[in-house]
């Protein structure tokens, strides 16, 4: 008996591990089905700005583990999805070590870059039925993702609109990009909040990066790493490929 339990549990690894293995470009359905084993997350929404991605970055729906930064479980959109596309990705087989399923930026290593929406599988402990996430519009260029992963996560709890923005700095969305590039400081004379094209003189990436921390009356540097634990590289890097592109417009 425990020989036979021992091998269907090794026959299950083989399936983990081909699920974890398998390519993250494709959009094809996965062909074996256990449906008895796993969870299942589905995701609807209607994306923009998936073509705004370069190529070694995707947008993908990935099963991670708690502090793990690469993905156990990756489906990833191609590049070339339109906007205004409806978009159905489907991860199944769910290994019990994922802990969250998440719309994320991924490279091409399977790491998480930025995560645009969530779902902790432990809220969903009690069902074993197909879990969805349903996002409607969902705008997932990297200003897009900087919006749902950084600043709504991050930053609307201190510069929200109605009046609670400190330092008079809004980044709710559809105000953020307003407030932020090519404008003055109000809290340090002479620097911009965001100079497009140029991260390093922008005085928002100095005060979210190492040594930042005593820039303003008040730590970012600390917010921001409290809160981004497992891709807080990849978080800064974001930012500054952001910024680096504001330069190219015309
Ligand atoms: C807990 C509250 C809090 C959070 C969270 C917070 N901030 Fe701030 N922020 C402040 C305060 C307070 C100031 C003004 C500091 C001062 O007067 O020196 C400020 C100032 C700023 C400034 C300078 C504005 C200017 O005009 O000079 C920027 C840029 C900024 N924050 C960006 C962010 C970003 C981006 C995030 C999210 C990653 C964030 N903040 C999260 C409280 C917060």
């Amino acid at each position: 008996m425990r020989n036979t339990l021992c091998i269907m549990h090794c026959a299950l690894c083989i399936v983990s591990l081909c699920l974890a293995a398998c390519d993250s470009g494709d959009i094809v359905e996965q062909e074996y089905s256990t449906a008895e084993r796993g969870r299942t997350v589905k995701l609807t929404a209607t994306l923009s700005g998936v073509d705004t991605w370069e190529s070694r970055y995707s947008v993908s729906l990935a099963g991670f583990t708690t502090g793990d930064n690469y993905a156990q479980v990756v489906r990833s959109l191609p590049n070339t999805t339109a906007d205004g596309t409806r978009v159905e990705l489907v991860l199944s087989n769910i290994d019990e070590a994922v802990n969250t399923v998440e719309l994320a930026i991924t490279n091409r290593l399977r790491e998480r870059i930025i995560t645009l929406a969530s779902v902790n599988l432990e809220d969903y402990a009690d069902t074993g039925d197909t879990i969805r996430m349903e996002l409607g519009h969902v705008d997932v260029s990297r200003f897009g993702a900087l919006q749902m992963g950084l600043f709504n996560v991050a930053c609307i709890q201190c510069h929200g609109g109605n009046g609670r923005s400190a330092a008079g700095l809004n980044l709710t969305g559809g105000q953020a990009l307003a407030n932020l590039v090519d404008v003055p400081s109000t809290r340090r004379e002479g620097m911009m909040r965001v100079v497009g094209g140029d991260a390093e003189g922008s005085l928002m990436r100095q005060i979210l990066n190492e040594g930042g921390e005593d820039i303003l009356g008040y730590n970012h540097t600390e917010v921001l790493s409290s809160q981004f634990k497992e891709n807080l590289t990849e978080v800064r890097q974001l930012i500054d490929d952001w910024i680096k592109g504001l330069g190219n417009r015309d």
